[in-house]
């Protein structure tokens, strides 16, 4: 007898592994949100609790040599990813879209989403203070389970339907882009920041 695991969805977790270039973005990011009126109008009129450069800066890499060294650094990573889901991408590569920062007041919180339109999504911590909030990745075939029981608490993680991924400052989280995700409520203290992105 033997059960094969179908169907798998792929989640990379891994060290940036460059303490320096986290300093360095630490800085950026708190400039940022210093700095940046249009986008810290845009979290305030959207009620997001802390800042983020989502929709105001499309150009991040090229205001600031530290994020330009952390695209080199992530396209590593995301072409590391790209080998273990088996991505036949016709000797081509994915490329970088769009990269944001996020600074994450106590109390601020992501509801579930995914992120239509690329192939590749992820975040850089930068700091996560304790409690500040894990990654919630759901199952993509929930609404589909209809009469499934209800796992074990102790079922194998591949098993679960809702799995929280720890983050600690320099971990670089990737999953493929149609994975539902959510930023658990941030009840630490001091902020928490991170740099997300899109690759396709
Ligand atoms: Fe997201």
């Amino acid at each position: 007898m033997s059960v094969r695991q179908l169907f798998a969805t792929p989640f990379y977790d891994a060290p940036l592994g460059d303490d320096a270039l986290i300093e360095d973005l630490a800085r950026s990011v708190q400039m940022l949100a210093q700095e940046d009126r249009a986008g810290r109008n845009w979290s305030k009129a959207h009620g997001y609790r802390g800042y983020t450069s989502y929709a105001s800066l499309d150009d991040l890499p090229l205001r600031d040599p530290a994020f330009a060294d952390l695209v080199r650094a992530l396209n590593r990573h995301v072409a590391a990813f790209a080998r273990a889901c088996a991505f036949d991408l016709g000797g081509r590569r994915l490329k970088v879209d769009h990269l944001w920062v996020n600074l994450m007041k106590p109390g601020g919180t992501h509801s579930g989403h995914v992120h239509p339109g690329s192939v590749v999504s992820g975040t850089l911590y930068v700091a996560v203070p304790s409690g500040s909030g894990a990654l919630k990745l759901e199952d993509p075939r929930l609404g589909l389970m209809m009469a499934a029981p209800q796992r074990a608490d102790d079922a194998p993680e591949a098993l679960r339907p809702f799995v929280y991924a720890e983050p600690q400052a320099g971990s670089v989280f990737l999953w493929e882009s149609w994975l539902r995700h959510e930023v658990m409520p941030h009840a630490g203290k001091g902020d928490r920041m991170s740099i997300s992105f899109n690759y396709r």
